[in-house]
């Protein structure tokens, strides 16, 4: 152990102790890779939050999307381009022409664009995927690095599947890109294969071989198949890595990438044995974390690391206890280092419109006057049926309002008979562009008929993936929390609600999921009109 552990070492290091050299650079990348994630779809204004949050929390480069993909993600890089005030907005192109000119239009208002062009170069890409030789492939680095720059100094080459790459071809590629102008070199374990010590070796073998690699940044990039891709990213950085890339709560491709708080509390927590310093102000992690589970309705397991719900809980009298005494005993970090706060009352009905927002800004939220006036009234509402209003309530509140703000379908109404006698039935009134339809319809339980109903009114051939229930805090007045996963022709979206009625929750988390289906059918170039059943 390197110190002794009892001393709970500052959340960031001092400023003074920086120097360049040890400064690892984030790149986030939640909004590209993040989104890639089946059934993580984001809508344009959600990049937006999530992007705002990464800029205020100190992310150097934001990867906002794959600009060739579709118009959708055109746009989506373009606004969050135009929005952040920052950070680095970064596109991801393939190496080609079109690919690359795509992402250099989409960042043309960004402040500082990014280009993120890569190409496979393990053998096994290159023959299945690419159906591509070697030498073919090797052009392409120096040709897509090259076209890259006529649209910005800011140029970032990637090596897929990097840690299935033959050395002496991964150094002739990376030189190209080097010599091609390429700032930033990415190695990345694309399909988590890699193991800390092998990633500590391949970037150290890039910095002793490679010529020029004193004048650029290697990065990582590590997939979490293995479970390792936090140790493989900071091994890299160990080995001479200088940026990290990586996304909230860890969501990504498959098992997801890097978790960006996990990089940034263990570079914090153990700056004895990880000397190095990030941008990022760790008491924004809480509210990103809680932001991007929301908008991609993807749960946070509760034992997951820095941000799952029992990451500060004792549970056993043995840790209670210490804690007690002293909460170093069993705690590394501080709930507050991460901007956790203890979940507190709010005053119930009585309370008035200058108290919740002043919670609405300590929970780290700024909702425009309209948004403000329909949340304190959806806050009165609750605070009528619910005896304790929670910090956590407010949250899922506000979170289902701002995710539902530009939802084309909504839900009007909702009456449901349940119970052992059946047939069970649900009447739903649902405003579709404008319009009220009413429609009802039975089915096996009260879920059942509900999606049921919907279907009578919105005709899609989503297949039900996924339906959770949990509760937003503990009572049987809690909340509902609903997550609903449909899935459609390989489109993936999952919608997420919460109300204190779980029929109710159940109707807009579907309702919510099936305004993702028809904004990804758009993106796709697939017809989107919402064919109302006559
Ligand atoms: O995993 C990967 O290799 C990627 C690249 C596009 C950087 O996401
Ligand atoms: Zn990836």
């Amino acid at each position: 152990m390197g110190q002794n552990n009892t001393d709970i070492k500052p959340v960031k290091p001092v400023k003074t102790d920086k120097i360049d050299a040890d400064h690892v650079i984030i790149f986030d990348t939640t909004l590209r890779d993040g989104e890639q994630s089946p059934g993580a779809s984001m809508s344009l204004e959600e990049k937006i939050q999530v992007a705002e949050i990464l800029d205020q929390m100190g992310v150097d480069i934001i990867e906002a999307g794959f600009p060739i993909a579709s118009p959708g993600d055109f746009e989506s890089v373009r606004q969050v381009a135009k929005t952040v005030k920052s950070a680095s907005v970064c596109g991801l192109a393939r190496a080609s022409i079109k690919d690359i000119d795509r992402a250099g239009h989409a960042l043309r208002d960004a402040v500082n664009p990014r280009v993120h062009t890569f190409i496979s170069t393990s053998p096994v890409h290159m023959k299945y995927k690419l159906q591509m030789h070697a030498d073919d492939v090797l052009e392409m680095v120096t040709s897509s690095v090259t076209h890259a720059r006529t649209y910005t100094d800011n140029v970032e080459w990637s090596a897929e599947d990097a840690t299935r790459t033959e050395h002496d071809f991964l150094c002739r590629c990376v030189e190209a890109a080097i010599k091609a102008g390429a700032g930033t070199i990415n190695i990345p374990d694309t399909v988590g294969y890699t193991v800390p010590e092998e990633m500590f070796a391949l970037i150290k073998m890039l910095h002793e071989r490679v010529d020029g690699a004193d004048n650029v940044i290697f990065s990582t990039h590590c997939h979490n198949d293995l479970g390792m891709a936090v140790a493989n990213s900071l091994a890299g950085v160990r080995a001479g890595a200088r940026q990290v890339e990586c996304t909230i709560n860890g969501l990504g491709e498959r098992a997801g990438n890097a978790a960006l708080e996990e990089i940034v509390m263990a570079i914090n927590t153990r700056n004895d044995v990880l000397p190095f310093w990030t941008n990022i102000d760790p008491t924004f992690i809480t509210r990103a974390s809680k932001l991007v589970s929301a908008v991609t309705a993807f749960p946070v397991q509760p034992n997951k690391a820095i941000v799952g719900k029992n990451a500060f809980a004792h549970e056993s009298g043995i840790h209670q206890d210490g804690m007690l005494k002293n909460t170093q005993t069993y705690e590394i970090m501080t709930p507050d280092s991460i901007g956790l706060k203890e979940s507190s009352l709010v005053m119930g009905k009585h309370s008035g419109r200058h108290a919740f927002e002043e919670k609405l800004k300590d929970l780290g939220y700024e909702l425009p006057d309209n948004d403000f006036q329909d949340a304190f009234k959806r806050f009165k509402n609750l605070a009528d049926h619910k005896k304790h209003v929670f910090d956590e309530d407010i949250e899922a509140l506000v979170d289902d309002q701002v995710s539902k703000a530009n939802e084309n379908i909504k839900v009007v109404a909702l009456t449901v008979i349940a119970g052992t006698g059946g047939p069970q039935k649900a009447t739903i009134t649902l405003e579709v562009e404008g319009h009220h339809e009413t429609r009802e319809a039975t089915g096996e339980g009260p879920v059942d008929s509900i999606f049921n109903a919907i279907k009578e009114i919105v005709n899609h051939n989503g297949h039900l993936a996924l339906y959770e229930v949990s509760a937003v805090t503990a009572g049987t007045d809690a909340q509902a929390e609903v997550m609903v996963r449909l899935s459609e022709d390989g489109r993936i979206v999952t919608g997420r609600s919460a109300d204190q009625d779980t029929m109710v929750a159940s109707a807009k988390a579907y309702i919510s999921a099936l305004n993702k289906l028809m904004a990804k059918r758009e993106k796709d170039g697939v017809d989107a009109k919402l064919h109302i059943v006559e």
